[in-house]
């Protein structure tokens, strides 16, 4: 599968629950992580990737998403005429990325139900599912080796990452075996959000999947699971287990990866970022110094 014809899908239906009031009418994809709304960074992983075509899955209070991707021809001229130029990069920037497509999920009934929304747009492709509360720093590239590894082995790639025993229960959980590539593990078995006693391993599914465009036909009769609702892992699960398939394997994440879900890894993942940053890193690192010393 040559890479230029993998397509992304970018769930983004979710309710935003944890951010209430700030997702009460703008999106939790759209929450700023420094200066770009979370999405933005995800959509340019993927144009990193060598991906150009991003489905966006969206749902109720989601118009924000595509207006931040559009074209906005009054800012543009108004930054024209000021003559500032930075500012115009940087807002043309959002809408040249990609060609971004939308689909409505209608019912939000899980991550699976999302997926299989993108069915008609996908086709017979591969492609990539990136969820957005998952940032991964773009020092340390992902995408790559997992589009590299679902050519090789004509099967569907997640994205591993050792976790915590006490967050375990947040994640899908895979059990696993080592291939002869570094790295990278065959998966055995695959739990949703398991209790920490009942996970297989520490090894949890951040929001990264390279899969074939047969997990559709999984996809289409996989029932509610954990939470009653359509999940990926489930779907997954059953072609890990499927003899006759190619299996499910895993790529083993070791860079940085910020978790923006839940508010106090939010916080941490804008002060990470920025600190990173030449125009912000400097003068925020002497300011946490002092600060850190008042606590
Ligand atoms: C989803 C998946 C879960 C995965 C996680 C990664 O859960 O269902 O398997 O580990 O994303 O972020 P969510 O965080 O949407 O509840």
């Amino acid at each position: 599968m040559s890479q230029s014809r993998m397509k992304a899908v970018i769930p983004a239906a979710g309710l935003g629950t944890r951010f209430l009031p700030a997702t009460k009418a703008m999106p939790k994809e759209m929450l700023p992580v420094v200066d770009k709304p979370a999405i933005q960074y995800v959509v340019e992983e993927a144009v990193n990737a060598g991906i150009d075509d991003v489905l966006v899955i969206i749902g109720r209070n989601k118009n924000a998403i595509s207006d931040h991707f559009d074209a906005v021809p009054e800012l543009e001229s108004k930054l024209v005429e000021k003559g500032d130029d930075k500012k115009l990069q940087q807002v043309l920037a959002s809408s040249d990325l990609a060609d971004i497509h939308f689909v409505r999920q209608g019912e939000p009934k899980g991550l699976g139900h999302a997926v299989l929304r993108a069915k008609a747009h996908v086709g017979e492709s591969s492609f990539a599912v990136m969820l957005g509360d998952d940032l991964i720093d773009e020092r340390d590239p992902l995408l790559p080796q997992m589009i590299e590894q679902h050519a090789k082995r004509g099967a569907a790639v997640v994205a591993l990452m050792e976790v915590p025993r006490e967050h375990i229960h947040l994640y899908g959980v895979a059990a696993v075996e080592e291939t002869d590539d570094e790295g990278v593990v065959r998966i055995t078995g695959m739990v949703e959000k398991p209790s920490a006693e009942d996970a297989p391993s520490n090894l949890a599914v951040i929001g990264r999947y390279v899969l074939g465009p047969d997990i559709f036909d999984v996809l289409e009769h996989t029932e509610p699971g954990k939470g009653g609702e359509i999940q990926l892992t489930d779907a997954l699960q059953e072609q890990a287990a499927d003899p006759n398939g190619n299996g499910v394997f895993g790529v083993v994440f070791r860079g940085r990866r910020y978790d923006t879900g839940a508010k106090i890894d939010y916080i941490q993942a804008i002060v990470q970022l920025a600190v990173a940053r030449p125009d912000l890193g400097p003068e925020l690192r002497d300011w946490l110094k002092d600060f850190a010393e008042t606590l």
